[in-house]
């Protein structure tokens, strides 16, 4: 991605704001995860979030039309950000939209265990003698985009948002905050927390307390935007009052993803990039990666390998339509074993009344044998 394509920058640059003399020398390395149901426009909101084409959206239409594939595995994108000689070395990683399956109780599953791979993985790589090099997908951000129902969360979003809030900075993420009214919206926002609150769901929050007020303020502002509301699009449009913005264009107006008034698009970008980027790594090092640590010295020996605890769908899948296709091959080797068996039994019916032919073949002809015989012997008595 070419810094220079940026117009303003994302705003990167304001990192340093937050551990500048520590982490400007060599960069920051930050990875995020979007996950949530197909379609709901996670590439999009990334492509917004970076005001660069990181991941290709796919089209509604074509969608509908089942042209274009969905995310069907995890995707891991990696890009390069810099701005006034700040380095941040982005990892974008998407995950197959949930609710396309039959059976979607699982389809969530493959997520848990990246996000437990990558804390395996670091552990492994810490306990080496030499640690350069070290490979680091640890997520330090998962945003959950809720489908813009209007109601509240559904039994699935739960579930998944239980198992990740438990390994992962959390945020949930209204997606197409444009089709919803600003009171809808409103309500869908309460409800959601509710049901967050009600289910003990672990979300991220960041610090709020700070040593200057203004801050302070801020991150308060912040944190009452949650759920955020967002709303994607790298397009540009003309407002009513002649502004070229980013947003999406309809027949009453248009949807801007930076006003304030239409999503919390900014907030979002403001956290994630900005203001708390540092803290949102740091978290999941001392708290997310060290749970897991603890977790795993207490269950496990040492040197003992991590137990799968979920089933991947996938290998699943693969294990039944095996089963399937083994099974049929029995049956075709034992239908085709029992037209043998059936043509050995006709054969050997076969050979048996040749047999018993043959024996009364060579019967009349020992009879035949004794009447001549009988016959001479009367003939030479005569003479
Ligand atoms: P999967 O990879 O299948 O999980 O899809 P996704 O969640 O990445 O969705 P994607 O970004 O591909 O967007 C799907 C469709 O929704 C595209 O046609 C986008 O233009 C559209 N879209 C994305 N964001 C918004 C939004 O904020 N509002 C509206 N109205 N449409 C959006």
């Amino acid at each position: 991605m070419a810094p220079s394509a940026m117009p303003d920058g994302v705003g990167v640059a304001h990192l340093p704001n937050q551990r500048h003399k520590i982490v400007s020398k060599r960069g920051a390395n930050f990875t995020l995860m979007v996950c949530g149901e197909s379609g709901t426009g996670k590439s999009t909101f990334v492509n917004t979030l970076f005001t660069t084409t990181i991941k290709n959206p796919k089209e509604l239409a074509k969608r509908h039309a089942k042209q274009v594939d969905k995310t069907v595995e995890i995707e891991i994108t990696k890009a390069e950000l810099e701005e006034k000689n700040f380095k941040v070395k982005l990892t974008i990683i998407d995950t197959p939209g949930f609710g396309d399956y039959v059976n979607n109780r699982d389809s969530w599953m493959p997520i848990v265990e990246f996000l437990d791979d990558q804390h395996e993985s670091f552990m492994a790589q810490e306990q080496q003698p030499t640690r350069a090099g070290m490979i680091d997908l640890r997520v330090h951000a998962c945003l959950y985009f809720i489908r813009p129902n209007g109601h509240t969360l559904k039994p699935l979003d739960i579930e998944i948002m239980k198992h990740l809030g438990s390994r992962v900075n959390l945020i949930p993420v209204i997606a197409k905050a444009d089709t919803l009214t600003p009171n809808d919206l409103a309500k869908f926002k309460r409800n959601i927390l509710e049901v967050i609150d009600a289910q003990s769901i672990r979300v991220y929050s960041c610090p709020i307390e700070s040593e200057d007020e203004a801050t302070t303020n801020k991150n308060q502002d912040i944190m009452s935007a949650l759920p955020f509301s967002v709303i994607g699009s790298t397009e540009d449009v003309t407002t009513a009052d002649n502004r070229q913005v980013k947003g999406r264009q309809y027949s009453w107006g248009c949807a801007e993803v930076e006003n304030e008034n239409h999503c919390d698009f900014k907030k979002l970008r403001t956290l994630l990039i900005r203001s708390h980027m540092h803290d949102l790594i740091s978290t999941t090092e001392d708290i997310h990666y060290e749970n897991y640590r603890q977790m795993q010295m207490e269950t496990r020996k040492f040197g003992e390998a991590k137990a799968k605890k979920y089933e991947n769908p996938k290998f699943k899948e693969q294990e039944e339509k095996l089963r399937l296709a083994f099974t049929e091959q029995v049956k075709t080797e034992e239908n085709r074993f029992r037209q043998w068996e059936a043509q050995l039994v006709s054969e050997r019916d076969r050979l048996n009344k040749d047999l018993e032919e043959q024996h009364a073949k060579i019967k009349a002809m020992e009879t035949e044998l004794e009447n001549v015989y009988q016959m001479q012997g009367r003939s030479n008595m005569r003479r």
